[in-house]
């Protein structure tokens, strides 16, 4: 049992790494966004919800009387992502960022099922219901993501063609 809550509280840490990582991508996506309205206000408000996804895994991580504080080491495990959302492209941010933005939440997806089911398992039933409901949050933003995939790629193509700075953004 002790085995089982230690490897929980882990998971939990892991998510709240993993949460500094998605704010700090979607932060960098969010300001270099100059053509796509739509876009970037469904990041921002993406962003504040993250924000609120880290609160309420420190309250579960307190709640079961572990520590978030410290957890810098682990935040380098979701480099090579963020430096695709956030690194020099080609002049197809957008596009590269919305590939990034897509993975990256199914990503979330799969941590917060696994943290449901480790959570049932170690009796854990609030902490279950918290990342249930973050869950719920990330496959909202992926579902926005994918059913506006299409219209910012032939967005992006059609402002490119025109070969106008700008619209590489
Ligand atoms: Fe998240």
């Amino acid at each position: 049992m002790a085995d089982m809550d230690e490897r929980l509280n882990q998971w939990l840490r892991d998510a709240h790494a993993m949460e500094q990582q998605a704010e700090q991508m979607l932060d960098g996506l969010s300001r270099r966004i100059e053509n796509y309205p739509e876009l970037a206000a469904r990041i921002e408000s993406h962003i504040a919800e993250t924000r609120s996804q880290k609160q309420r895994l420190e309250a579960c991580i307190e709640r079961r009387g572990s520590s978030w504080s410290g957890m810098k080491d682990l935040a380098g495990q979701f480099t090579a992502l963020m430096q695709t959302a956030g690194g020099v492209f080609a002049g197809d941010e957008v596009v590269k960022g919305v590939l990034a933005g897509y993975t990256f939440e199914h990503m979330e997806i799969a941590s917060y099922r696994i943290l449901v089911a480790g959570a049932e398992a170690a009796g854990d039933t609030e902490t279950a219901r918290v990342c249930e409901e973050i869950c719920r949050e990330e496959e909202a933003m992926a579902s926005w993501l994918e059913d506006h995939m299409a219209e910012i790629t032939q967005a992006y193509l059609i402002r490119h063609a025109s070969e106008s700075d700008t619209a590489k953004r």
